[in-house]
């Protein structure tokens, strides 16, 4: 199987067949990663670059692990290092890669919709490894397989996403994702974090995150960037953690199993408490470790899908 379009630019265009093929992809990939020598031919001879705009922690260190532990030629530019910070487009720097024979361009950019935009200039496959408040697939991918692995299934669980869903693209993604794959999504934040009308997307939204948490198989908390409250969205800190954050008091209300998730970096205290994260169910580590592993799948995919 292949999927439809060249590029992987969001959840919103992929059928629910095309995530279940990355997902079992990802699945065999992962087999390498338990090798004590992570090292196959799947990529030799391609060349990934991955193009990043915002800073990354794992994302982006998991796309150049997983270049290299499949043998393509891996190389990373960040706007401050390239001559984006002498003017360059951004059409022109993808160009420019494009013709010095990249196979995959990986770009994470703050402005909502820049992967899709290069991807009409390139012949490379284009991934989008998080646009501005839009999507970030690979994320949702790595948080499906993350469920699927614990719960053995994704279709009829109940996720409950809480926090601020207004600007995460880990949140529209994972609604799509989810949506797609049979899931049931509750949303639980601060009304100000809401987006007006993302119950047309198919999903429950609750200012009490109470309602939301309750009964769910899994609990994905989602990272407050702290210039909201500047931006007048939000009370304190202090307030915002106790009204919306995620601790153990407030987990009983999930189910006694239920998954606790966050996409990283965490702010401890604020969104999720130390002593969720320290729960046996909470899966943030095995999420960044699949993380490698749906990376090498979709890159694999991608960077074969001529052959
Ligand atoms: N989850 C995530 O995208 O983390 P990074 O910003 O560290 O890549």
């Amino acid at each position: 199987m292949k999927l439809s379009g060249k590029d992987l630019l969001g959840l919103k265009e992929l059928s629910a067949e095309e995530i279940r093929y990355i997902l079992y992809q990802a699945e065999i990939m992962k087999q390498i990663l338990v090798q004590d020598a992570k090292k196959t031919p799947h990529l030799q001879g391609r060349t990934v670059v991955t193009l990043f705009y915002e800073n990354s922690t794992r994302t982006r260190l998991s796309f150049e692990l997983a270049s290299k532990y499949m043998s393509a030629n891996a190389a990373n530019i960040t706007a401050s290092g390239s001559s984006v910070a002498k003017g360059e487009s951004l059409i022109d720097t993808a160009r420019t890669l494009d013709v010095m024979g990249t196979d995959v361009i990986v770009i994470r950019h703050q402005m909502s919709g820049a992967p899709h935009l290069i991807a009409q200039h390139v012949k490379a496959a284009v991934v989008n490894a998080g646009d501005g408040m839009n999507e970030h697939p690979t994320q949702a991918l790595l948080d499906m397989l993350t469920m699927k692995e614990k719960k053995g299934r994704i279709e009829g669980l109940k996720v409950a996403i809480v926090g601020d869903v207004a600007h995460s693209r880990v949140a529209r993604s994972n609604i799509y994702g989810l949506n797609k794959m049979g899931a049931e999504v509750v949303l639980g934040g601060p009304a100000t974090l809401m987006p007006r009308d993302i119950e047309s997307l198919g999903v429950t939204a609750y200012e009490d995150v109470d309602k939301a948490i309750k009964g769910a198989d899994v609990v994905m908390c989602l990272r407050l960037q702290k210039e909201r409250q500047q931006s007048g969205l939000l009370p304190s800190m202090r307030e915002y953690s106790k009204f919306f954050g995620v601790d153990t008091k407030r987990l009983r209300l999930a189910k006694e199993d239920a998954l606790i998730m966050h996409p990283g970096p965490v702010n401890r205290g604020i969104e999720l408490c130390t002593d969720a994260i320290n729960l046996d169910r909470a899966v943030i580590d095995e999420q960044v470790t699949n993380g490698v592993a749906v990376r090498m799948a979709v890159l694999n995919i991608l960077a074969k899908r001529g052959n």
